[in-house]
């Protein structure tokens, strides 16, 4: 009964598109389980080159069913957009389901989540201004508006009725906003319900009857576990779980159904927006190799546009996030981009002050502090990317990836050395 969930281990975009997209062809069910259009998950394949902000990565299979699962907050425009874009393009959408219980990111949400960084001043998050942070508190403020009510007129009348006030309220004498008109939203949001009727559903059944028929199925995560709300370096999180628990919780499957964990991590580091990076590179010509500009992976963000902060890999914040969430398997993206160094830092432990730590402090202010303890290893200084079984790598690259899982203390399942579907050493299968 395969159920693996793929996760990103580090802090987002580390390559879990190109990976789910991989596997999708051996999963007859693809959930995307949390977040929303913040991520951006960038697929090559035969069909083209995709940028999906909240379609599952399996959409390019015509057999895979694809789910948007209850944890996941969804701004149908943009929903809308990037299934019309993929329709154009050829792409088949009639298998993808929404599920009736996923939040609805509402126009509120998204100038509620500008005008706070714009208040926080010094302070911002750096967000990616999609409304993720006030749709999420509004879900746990009970306050929300689900798919589901989208397909009835009277319930969302209901429901934007009471919200609405309240949200305006707040819009108007906080902020000194334009108050939302509630006809305008309604007419606005039924018609969206309308465009995607055919697409939101109640998934439960689909996904309880794939699993009572042992199909295998993929647990598509977005963004990364150290944005995780609870275990990342918090403020400066996303405001959803984006590991193993939250697959769970956000595909609606129990724990103990999961066969696989799989913690995807790039072969260095990278975030984008604010936030403590101990092992950062700002400037330098290591720096420069690791951004890739002008490259089709260059570190910039596929959502925003921003570019990527980069950095050596931290074995400290990826054994932690091993142990979070029990990660079995790890894929390590990206490896080419190492190719032309002369030598390559890992981060094993920290220093703060005097003492040597092997966990990430739980405050910013003290994470800021600490000194990463590097263990230096040489390069290969040759190319990987055309490179499909590990024994072919150089054997400095190997031991490069050894080292990695002997530090975080997981095995290894697939390296990818470029952005091609076909680009992958697959060392242990994930299905
Ligand atoms: P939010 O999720 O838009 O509220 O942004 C909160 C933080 O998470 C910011 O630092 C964002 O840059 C970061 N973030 C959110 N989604 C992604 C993602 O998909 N990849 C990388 N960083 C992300």
């Amino acid at each position: 009964m395969p159920v693996a969930a793929v996760i990103g281990a580090q802090w987002g975009d580390e390559g879990k598109g190109h990976i789910v997209d991989l596997l999708a062809n051996q999963a007859r069910l693809v959930i995307r389980y949390g977040g929303g259009n913040n991520a951006g998950h960038t697929v090559v394949n035969d069909r083209g080159v995709f940028k999906l902000h909240l379609t599952p990565s399996g959409i390019f299979d015509p057999n895979t069913v694809n789910i948007i699962g209850s944890g996941v907050v969804v701004d149908p425009s943009a929903l809308i957009g990037e299934l019309n874009e993929l329709k154009s393009q050829g792409i088949d959408t009639s298998k993808l389901f929404v599920s009736e219980r996923a939040h609805i990111i509402m126009p509120y949400h998204t100038l509620q989540d500008n005008l706070q960084e714009q208040a926080r001043g010094a302070s911002k998050i750096g967000t990616t201004g999609r409304g993720i942070g006030p749709v999420y508190a509004d879900k746990m403020d009970r306050s929300g508006i689900r798919a589901v009510d989208l397909l009835h007129e009277e319930i969302l009348l209901g429901r934007l009725r009471v919200v609405l006030e309240e949200k305006n309220r707040l819009l108007t004498k906080l902020y000194n906003a334009k108050p939302f008109s509630l006809h305008d939203l309604y007419m606005q949001y039924l018609d969206y319900g309308r465009q995607l009727a055919d697409h939101i559903t109640d998934v439960h059944p689909i996904i309880h009857r794939a699993l009572e028929k042992d199909f295998p199925i993929l647990l598509e995560g977005a963004q990364g576990v150290l944005l995780d709300v609870d275990y990342g370096t918090y403020p400066y999180v996303t405001s959803s779980p984006p590991g193993a628990a939250g697959a769970c919780q956000g595909a609606g499957i129990g724990p103990t159904r999961l066969s696989s964990i799989v913690g995807v991590y790039k072969a260095y580091n990278t975030r984008v927006g604010e936030g403590p990076f101990p092992t950062e590179l700002e400037e330098g010509p290591e720096a420069d190799t690791l951004r890739q500009i002008g490259k089709p992976w260059a570190e910039v963000g596929t959502t925003t546009g921003r570019l990527r902060r980069v950095g050596w890999f931290d074995a400290v914040m990826a054994r932690y996030a091993v142990e979070l969430n029990s990660i079995d398997t790890i894929v390590i993206t990206k490896l080419d981009v190492l190719d032309s160094l002369p030598t390559i830092k890992v981060c094993t432990r920290y220093k703060l002050h005097d003492t040597e730590i092997e966990y990430p402090p739980s405050t910013t202010t003290i994470l800021n502090r600490v000194e990463p303890i590097y263990e230096e290893m040489p390069g290969w200084q040759t190319s990987t990317s055309h490179i499909r079984e590990f024994y072919d790598l150089p054997e400095e690259a190997q031991e490069y990836v050894a080292r990695i899982c002997q530090l975080i203390g997981a095995r290894l399942g697939i390296i990818s050395v470029g952005p091609e579907r076909d680009q992958v050493i697959i060392v242990n299968k994930i299905f």
